[in-house]
């Protein structure tokens, strides 16, 4: 039997820093712990839920439902969700994602199976959407009057996309020059105010943070709990698309960092709920050019992961990399993303732009596009394959974050050949079109054709 669950009143927002934990009402507006600065978590008590089994039934007759929240991969496991069962979502059937057996990204990674979760398939193109539902459905319930996010393009999209259905005012803050025009576009339909500034995502990120400092302005950027809250159900709609079998390994791209830490807290707590009895290890990889997170993993071994979180992260200035949406020095949500490597026993690791580049355009040979960024997974895996650090027998699931059409120019510039990166010194490196697919110009005849096709043979 299924309690359900009438108020916001059996969750709070409480500090994560283990000498603070002070907590505070789920209505108070504040992004950080007033004490000490720390990030927020949303803790909610699933005390009245029932068995688990009860729980994986009621999820399951919900797929045949047409019921708004039911339709909804988020909202259809709001079980374990910080909001009353009466609250009206703001919701674009978010979630209901794909996963996807991927043969020959497993063939390139040395492995017999790779299955792909595909959170590019989402409203807006990218996962952010599974977030943005509920804290923009939390921004209603708080009275703001205008929501606002920084952004590499991805959560603007998203964040445009819910403000309108929720008729709030959105402006969003967006690095000048460094966003593919696809992401910027969906902004600019969805009616939000778009800010291009001088400087790049760390930037505008600190802006948005002053910004937010006034109480009308609500702040969406995954430093918000309430996203992480609507990230952390792909691990339930995953876990469901699996029949309940925990994969070995879930590997993700990190960037601000908010996705891993929102899938950790995610398994985390269907692991207290019962639902399961272990946790796959998270692998998070970065982008060489833009990885803190990666750094700091490396400077601190795994002994470390028992003891209190070290504080000595060091930001980086000019982060590069072609994948835009993680270029990013100074993720908010690293200490987040620490808990759940520590919890997963998972690990941190980075990959170069040619690697990167290669794995999207293998991805792309199983029929699944994604952007850039989403590849590092692929490419991180099958460095983590000749690590000896995933081996042949075990299970491997990546997560795709945004769509291929998200950034085109990328990759027309690839399979042309004229792809090419300039790192944080400046200088410039070509990226060579391993898989490239060239467009061939032929005379509008059959026999010209069947010429170009007869010289074609096998594509792969
Ligand atoms: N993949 C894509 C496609 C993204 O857009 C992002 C982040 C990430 C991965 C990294 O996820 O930040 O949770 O570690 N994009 C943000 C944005 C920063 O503004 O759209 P993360």
């Amino acid at each position: 039997m299924i309690e359900e669950r009438n108020s916001q009143e059996a969750a709070h927002q409480r500090c994560i820093k283990a000498a603070c934990r002070e907590t505070y009402g789920l209505k108070e507006r504040l992004y950080v712990c007033r004490r000490c600065g720390g990030l927020l978590d949303v803790e909610t008590s699933f005390a009245a839920l029932g068995n688990a089994s009860a729980l994986r039934a009621l999820w399951q007759t919900r797929l045949a439902s047409f019921d708004v929240k039911d339709r909804s991969g988020v909202w259809r496991y709001r079980e374990l969700l910080p909001f009353a069962e009466t609250v009206s979502v703001v919701s674009l059937a978010e979630g209901n994602t794909p996963l996807y057996e991927a043969p020959r990204a497993a063939e390139y990674c040395d492995l017999p199976a790779l299955k792909l979760k595909h959170q590019g398939c989402n409203p807006t193109g990218s996962f952010k959407d599974t977030g943005m539902t509920t804290a923009v459905t939390q921004a209603v319930i708080v009275g703001a009057r205008a929501v606002i996010c920084a952004s590499t393009g991805n959560t603007s999209a998203s964040l445009a996309a819910y403000a309108a259905r929720a008729n709030l005012a959105c402006a969003i803050l967006v690095p000048q020059g460094q966003v593919s025009s696809a992401k910027l576009a969906q902004s600019l339909d969805y009616g939000a105010r778009v800010l291009e500034i001088e400087g790049n995502f760390d930037t505008a990120m600190r802006v948005v943070r002053e910004l937010s400092e006034d109480e009308s302005i609500y702040l969406v950027n995954s430093i918000n709990p309430f996203r992480i809250e609507g990230q952390k159900t792909v691990a339930a709609e995953l876990l469901q698309q699996l029949d309940w079998q925990v994969p070995d390994h879930l590997v993700v791209p990190g960037g601000n960092l908010g996705n891993s830490s929102a899938l950790g807290k995610g398994f985390w707590e269907l692991r207290e709920l019962g639902l399961i009895d272990r946790l796959p290890e998270i692998s998070v990889v970065q982008a060489e050019g833009a990885a803190p997170f990666e750094q700091f993993f490396a400077q601190h071994d795994k002994a470390a992961l028992d003891e209190d979180v070290p504080q000595d992260f060091v930001p980086i200035e000019h982060p590069a990399t072609l994948a835009t949406a993680i270029k990013i020095g100074a993720p908010v949500s690293w200490e987040k993303a620490w808990r759940a490597i520590h919890w997963t026993n998972g690990r941190v690791l980075s990959v170069s732009e040619q690697q990167i580049a290669d794995a999207k355009a293998i991805i792309g040979r199983d029929g699944i596009g994604c952007e850039p960024a989403s590849a590092t997974t692929v490419a991180g895996i099958r460095q983590l394959v000749q690590q000896g650090k995933i081996r042949a027998g075990e299970s491997v699931v990546a997560v795709l974050t945004g769509h291929i059409l998200k950034d085109p120019d990328y990759v027309m510039n690839y399979h042309r050949e004229t792809l090419d990166f300039e790192d944080s010194s400046g200088e410039r490196k070509g990226i060579h079109g391993t898989f490239a697919n060239q467009p061939i110009r032929v005379k509008a005849d059959i026999q010209s054709i069947m010429q170009v096709l007869d010289q074609l043979g096998e594509v792969r």
